[in-house]
């Protein structure tokens, strides 16, 4: 039981083969799948998805970014789920993320950082929706 989150395993993290060393880290820290899928985000979804950031001047290289490969998109359940699982991944930018978080051991850099988590209870129900059908969720 408990509440929610949503992540995206991005594109360089699909690349660079850490889609299960990473799953391995989400689950043994205690999150269950509720919801998974390998998937590709066409620009129109990215744009949608990242519409919060569209003024910023990094906007068309996050898209650009996360349209370019799969990614693995998931939904997690556990107690404080978007906490815990922020603090699981670490700092946005990989230089100041913590040691032994999945952005310390696996990005590269504030743009291409491995690993999304949603930052709110709010905004992890939009994003898991925008994802996933109803009947795709367990
Ligand atoms: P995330 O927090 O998952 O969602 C927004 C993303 O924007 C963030 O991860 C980074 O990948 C990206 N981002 C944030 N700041 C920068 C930046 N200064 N330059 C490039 N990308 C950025």
């Amino acid at each position: 039981a408990g509440n929610k989150t949503f992540t995206m395993l991005k594109p360089d993290a699909v690349e660079n083969g850490h889609i299960g060393a990473i799953l391995e880290q989400i689950t043994a820290s205690g999150f269950r799948i509720v919801a998974m899928k390998l998937t590709q985000m066409t620009k129109a979804d990215a744009e949608k998805f990242y519409d919060i950031h569209k003024e910023r001047p990094f906007f068309g290289e996050l898209v650009e970014f996360m349209t370019r490969g799969p990614i693995v998109a998931a939904i997690l359940e556990k107690e404080n789920a978007v906490e815990d699982f922020r603090t699981l991944i670490g700092a946005t930018n990989p230089e100041e993320a913590a040691e032994g978080t999945i952005r310390k051991k696996y990005a590269a850099s504030i743009g291409e950082n491995a690993v999304h988590g949603s930052d709110s209870d709010e905004n992890a129900a939009i994003e898991g929706a925008f994802h996933f059908a109803g009947k795709e969720m367990f």
